[in-house]
């Protein structure tokens, strides 16, 4: 096994408290991940005890657990592995209440001996979160620990500043970590790598070379069991309110006086407090055809299960610059990038029929998967006689480092890091506030949802928002294959 390098992990054996335990969430992403965490040695020792609302046992919680890891871990589950994470899970139902959530927790740290810490996971939607939160203090298990929070964080300005008021009157604000996973994936965090570790790019990184920029995350996927959730939220809370504004942020800020979550956060809320408020005029919001008659699904539902919008970063650096961020379900392909397009020169020697300036202008782009990519295009010379352009590119996969097995996913990275105590990459009650104050204007008079078929692009007017300039995707080029057959 790969030895963990000092100072990754926490100092104190763990006792999480994972509330939503048999949730989607829990067994997609955090089961699977505490079980890499745990049997990789990230931790120094850690006890699982699993709540929710299903009446099982601890010996039925390993039983789905086992399941979660045989369909979504993405490391192999060796039965020693297994046995010795299995061993670590406890559970609780919701029913048994504070009390026996307390037992547990004794329980847990007496097996665990000596000092440890608690961390309680809220892996619940946003009306069970404070009830979620009253059972911990019920059960005496908020001194000295931690808590997770899922997002999204409310539904409006209102009801965000009332849930951290009452979040407050139990934790205090250095205990919670609020989780975007987007901040968690390797490749955000490598924007500020890209932009602050090098001189290369930070000088352009500005209205004066930055014609526009595309946060584009289509997904292929459906609700599945999520309708629930999913009518009560809708795209532009579930993606954007989160994950696309936090990109953007880490797109968009100044460089931060250090790698500390403090002068980060402030960063990141100046781009937010610079944000305009969002113009329902420059949103198209979207269902795909068949949406309401899913299970669960109100079958006159105005939900929208697509967003695209135009946003303005009011400051000195972005003045004028339009950031357009989609996002959709059942949409025809699944990327998330972040195209970022530079203006073209302002004349040119080219003669007509060169093709220069043919295929758009210069382009930067992220791909924020796991195995992520990065692209710049430019325009070139055909080989031969004559003077032909062409766009061509210069590619960087991470694959090509052979260090594609370190990555750690988003919710593995985060949940590490609120272990110990680092909270670099969470967000601040302000900063959320702050985006749904920005978010007022739409919340209060949605523009009606517009069909689009399943795997399109989205409704038709997506292409008025974004004229004169045109959305990214699909690409029209591909990325370069970076294990091309006969390699
Ligand atoms: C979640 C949303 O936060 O992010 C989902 O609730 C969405 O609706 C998911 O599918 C996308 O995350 P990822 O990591 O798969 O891009």
């Amino acid at each position: 096994m790969k030895k963990i390098p000092p100072g990754v992990g926490p100092k104190h054996p763990q006792v999480v408290v994972l509330v939503g335990a048999t949730g989607d969430l829990a067994r997609r992403k955090l089961l699977p991940g505490l079980f890499h965490l745990s049997s990789a040695g990230f931790i120094p020792g850690c006890r699982i005890i699993g709540v929710s609302l299903d009446d099982v046992d601890a010996d039925g919680f390993r039983t789905i657990a086992r399941d979660a890891l045989d369909r979504f871990s993405s490391r192999e589950v060796t039965a020693a592995r297994w046995d010795a994470f299995a061993e670590t899970l406890d559970y609780v139902p919701l029913a048994a209440g504070s009390n026996a959530l307390g037992a547990a927790m004794e329980k847990a740290e007496r097996t665990l001996g000596g000092e440890s810490r608690r961390l309680h996971y809220l892996s619940v939607p946003p009306s069970a979160a404070l009830p979620a939160v009253r059972l911990l203090g019920e059960a005496n298990l908020v001194s000295g620990s931690r808590v997770v929070m899922e997002k999204p964080f409310g539904m409006d300005l209102a009801s965000a500043v009332s849930l951290n008021a009452d979040l407050h009157e139990v934790f205090s604000e250095d205990q919670i970590f609020r989780i975007d996973h987007f901040l968690g994936k390797e490749p955000a965090q490598n924007i500020l790598a890209f932009r602050f570790a090098n001189g290369l790019f930070e000088p352009i990184w500005n209205r004066n070379f930055i014609d526009h920029v595309q946060i584009d995350v289509p997904e292929t996927l459906g609700l599945g069991a999520r309708a629930g959730f999913y009518e009560a939220t809708g795209a532009f809370r579930d993606m954007v309110v989160t994950h696309l504004f936090q990109v953007l942020a880490f797109m968009a800020m100044e460089s931060p006086t250090s790698l500390e979550p403090g002068p980060i956060s402030e960063e990141k809320n100046k781009v937010f407090r610079s944000l305009l408020p969002i113009d329902p005029k420059d949103v198209v919001r979207g269902q795909y055809t068949g949406y309401r008659s899913e299970d669960g699904v109100d079958p006159e539902s105005d939900v929208e299960t697509f967003v695209a919008l135009k946003c303005w970063i009011d400051n000195w650096r972005w003045a004028g610059v339009p950031f357009f961020l989609r996002t959709g379900k059942r949409l025809a392909e699944g990327q998330r990038i972040i195209s970022i397009a530079f203006r073209e020169p302002p004349k040119s020697m080219f003669p007509v029929g060169s093709g220069v300036g043919a295929q758009g202008p210069d382009h930067l782009t992220f791909d924020l998967a796991d195995a992520s990519k990065m692209s710049l295009s430019f325009y070139g010379k055909r080989p031969g006689p004559g003077m032909r352009l062409d766009k061509l590119s210069l590619q960087f996969a991470m694959h090509d480092t052979g260090l594609i097995g370190d990555v750690l996913e988003a919710y593995e990275r985060l949940i590490l890091d609120a272990m110990r105590g680092d909270r670099t990459l969470f967000t601040t009650a302000e900063g959320i506030e702050r985006l749904w104050e920005v978010s007022s204007p739409l919340l209060e008079a949605p523009p009606p949802v517009r069909l689009y078929p399943p795997g399109s692009w989205g409704p038709k007017s997506i292409h008025q928002l974004v004229a004169p300039h045109a959305w990214r995707l699909p690409f029209e080029r591909g990325w370069r294959d970076p294990n091309p057959a006969g390699s």
